[in-house]
């Protein structure tokens, strides 16, 4: 049974407004390691759990097809708005059925969502849809999220670690304390002989300080909170904001930090 914690418009709206996408190293990575291994010219990429589509927007150039798949109506009514690039399209469907040939996928990835899937039946239909010599991207990053600013990232990131176990309590239990050891379990399993394991890729990047709270409200402990105590939701967010503000010295939001995303993925290839 899919867990179906992403369905409601303004969770969808707050995932198309905050969450960050992979930057351009980081997509390069995943190219690299395709282009490496295989010998396919890249003609049909899937990325699955696509949300609203920021992931899938960045295989666009490289592939002559892109499909965004997601269980979510929501979401990918926001990634059909957002879309500009004529090579990519959305379809509704699980992704433990994915409504593709069999071996007709050049790539499938999936970002941030993996979590959610029937593992085995996921990694089952991305095999079946592969092309021998396709290749698998299974892609994560962590809530152990850094700010940088001035001379003040130690405090600030105190301040960062407090959220983050406030919430703790209220992450969905198919989660487990931690998607980096599933994700890291399986690779160790995934019978692929050409295989990758990146354990911690930090990605940087210039966000307000309103965006990086809207991020941290977008994730499922933050969404779940806000569902069981919407005034201990909002108090909790007000009173970080708060104090990243005083110890940064600023009076506005917008005020920009660098944010530090810790990515983990497995890159396979299909033998
Ligand atoms: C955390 S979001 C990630 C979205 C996007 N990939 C990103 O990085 O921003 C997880 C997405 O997976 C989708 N999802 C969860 N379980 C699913 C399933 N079994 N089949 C298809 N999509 C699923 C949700 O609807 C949601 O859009």
């Amino acid at each position: 049974m899919a867990v179906r914690l992403f369905e409601a418009k303004e969770h969808a709206s707050a995932y198309w407004k905050y969450r960050v996408s992979p930057s351009e190293k980081l997509t390069k990575n995943i190219l690299t390691f395709f282009k490496k291994n295989s010998d396919l010219l890249g003609e049909v990429a899937v990325d699955v759990g696509c949300g609203s589509g920021q992931g899938t927007a960045l295989l666009g150039p490289h592939f002559t097809q892109v499909v965004g798949t997601d269980i979510s109506p929501a979401q990918l009514d926001l990634a059909i708005l957002h879309n500009t690039a004529a090579n990519i399209s959305y379809r509704q469907c699980p992704a433990e059925e994915l409504p593709f040939r069999d071996e007709s996928v050049d790539l499938v990835t999936t970002l941030s969502a993996f979590h959610w899937f029937d593992h085995p039946r996921f990694l089952q239909e991305a095999h079946r849809i592969l092309k021998p010599k396709g290749c698998l991207a299974i892609l994560n990053y962590g809530l152990d999220m850094e700010l940088s600013y001035g001379d003040c990232s130690e405090e600030l990131n105190h301040i960062c670690k407090e959220f983050y176990a406030a919430l703790q309590p209220h992450r969905h239990p198919k989660l487990g304390d931690s998607t980096l050891t599933l994700y890291e379990r399986v690779y160790n399993t995934l019978q692929y002989p050409v295989k990758e394991w990146q354990p911690s890729f930090w990605d940087r990047l210039q966000v307000s300080i309103s965006k990086y709270i809207g991020m941290v409200q977008s994730f499922s402990a933050y969404q779940n909170l806000l569902k069981k105590d919407p005034e201990e939701a909002q108090r909790l967010s007000h009173d970080i904001t708060r104090r990243l503000m005083s110890v940064m010295k600023v009076t506005s939001t917008e005020t920009e930090v660098i944010l530090g995303v810790r990515y983990f993925y497995l890159l396979a290839c299909k033998p």
